[in-house]
């Protein structure tokens, strides 16, 4: 049987730390409690936290956006060494782990499939393991796969100063693409630049996004884009649709500001027959050679130096709570992450 030294007494004694959500509601209904540690299933590994990331998936599930029973521990993503694994598992006690989908990872101790674990090469940090993920899956996903960018494209993604934003700039950079972006204050823009945005639109100096973010996008590319990636949702979406060109595809990912009401169809037709799509991360990780191929592109954009995982606030586990404030309070720029020590 295998002993690891890191175990500590209340790991023992089958007891650990974690974040949980009480009842839906805003970020103070996160509770920092004693809780059993998690039972190892067969094609599973138990892992010792290094860092959660912290993701508006979560805020969506704490709040009752989307069901969930309660109390749970949040949490979808992220890194530590592998400390118990399942009779079907092929990961070994010692490998150090990132994860993208699992829940429950505000915790000290994660259970997570097998499947789903992604290696982390030598040499990552493992608070960057942490915080790319989510968002670096879902940033390769959107550029290389729902849309596939290309030299000559000129496309649009939200919150260029955000996770998923700052890191659709840099891949679809790399792929010859013109950027534009948005972002909600001058502090941003800045930052969204250092992505290597080409064009920024501060919404913050706008009144009007619907007329306002059409105009300016097309004072840039007049014929439209060829996509318009938008995450947050409610407040741009009306905005971002009309900066389409005809056959483009508008990409709506995410609900920062709240969901988007139900759609008309006949829109796309007056658009000049756009695409719509409402893509989430599970359909295009499906498979482990999907999810494997995904994360070893990104890891070798990290090695080669083409790709930054900027991590703007890293706080204790404890202190999930004002994490989502943050993250919720358009606070925060790049990855928000939790460390378990
Ligand atoms: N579909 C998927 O597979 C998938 C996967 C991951 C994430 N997502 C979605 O992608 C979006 C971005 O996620 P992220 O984790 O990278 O977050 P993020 O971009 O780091 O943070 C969200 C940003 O949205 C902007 N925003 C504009 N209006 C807002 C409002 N009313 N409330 C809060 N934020 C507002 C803010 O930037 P500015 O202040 O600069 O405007 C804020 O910083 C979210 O909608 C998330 O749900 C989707």
């Amino acid at each position: 049987m295998h002993t690891c030294p890191k175990l500590n007494t209340r790991a023992h004694n089958g007891l650990m730390r974690a974040i949980q959500a009480m009842s839906p509601g805003s970020a103070d209904v996160l509770a920092w409690n004693e809780v059993d540690r998690p039972a190892c299933g067969p094609d599973d590994v138990i892992v010792q936290l290094h860092a959660a990331g912290v993701n508006f998936i979560d805020t969506y599930r704490r709040s009752g956006v989307y069901p969930m029973d309660y109390p749970h521990i949040p949490g979808a993503e992220g890194s530590g060494t592998v400390v118990e694994a399942g009779a079907n598992a092929d990961i070994a006690v010692g490998a150090k782990v990132a994860w993208a989908f699992s829940h429950s990872s505000y915790a000290e101790f994660v259970a997570v499939p097998a499947k789903e674990c992604i290696p982390v090469p030598d040499g990552v940090d493992l608070d960057i393991a942490a915080a790319l993920p989510l968002q670096g899956l879902t940033a390769h996903y959107l550029v290389r796969s729902t849309y596939e960018v290309k030299a000559g494209d000129t496309i649009l993604i939200t919150a260029g100063a955000g996770g998923v934003g700052g890191l659709v700039i840099q891949l679809a950079k790399l792929h010859g693409a013109q950027v534009i972006t948005t972002v909600g204050s001058p502090e941003k823009a800045e930052i969204a630049v250092g992505h290597g945005a080409d064009h920024v639109l501060d919404l913050s100096t706008m009144s009007d996004l619907t007329t306002e973010i059409p105009a300016a996008v097309r004072a840039i590319v007049p014929e439209g884009l060829a996509a318009s990636y938008d995450g947050i949702g409610k407040d741009t979406f009306d905005g971002t649709l009309a900066c389409v060109k005809p056959r483009g595809i508008q990409v709506l990912f995410g609900g920062a500001s709240g969901q988007v009401a139900p759609f008309d169809l006949q829109r796309l037709n007056a658009a000049g027959s756009i695409f719509i799509t409402r893509p989430s991360l599970g359909a295009y990780i499906a498979t482990r050679e999907e999810l494997r191929w995904r994360a070893e592109e990104l890891f070798s954009a990290i090695a080669a130096g083409d790709l930054n995982v900027p991590i703007g606030l890293a706080l204790p586990l404890s202190e999930a709570q004002r994490a989502h404030e943050a993250l919720e309070g358009r606070e925060t720029t790049g990855k928000v992450i939790l460390r378990a020590h």
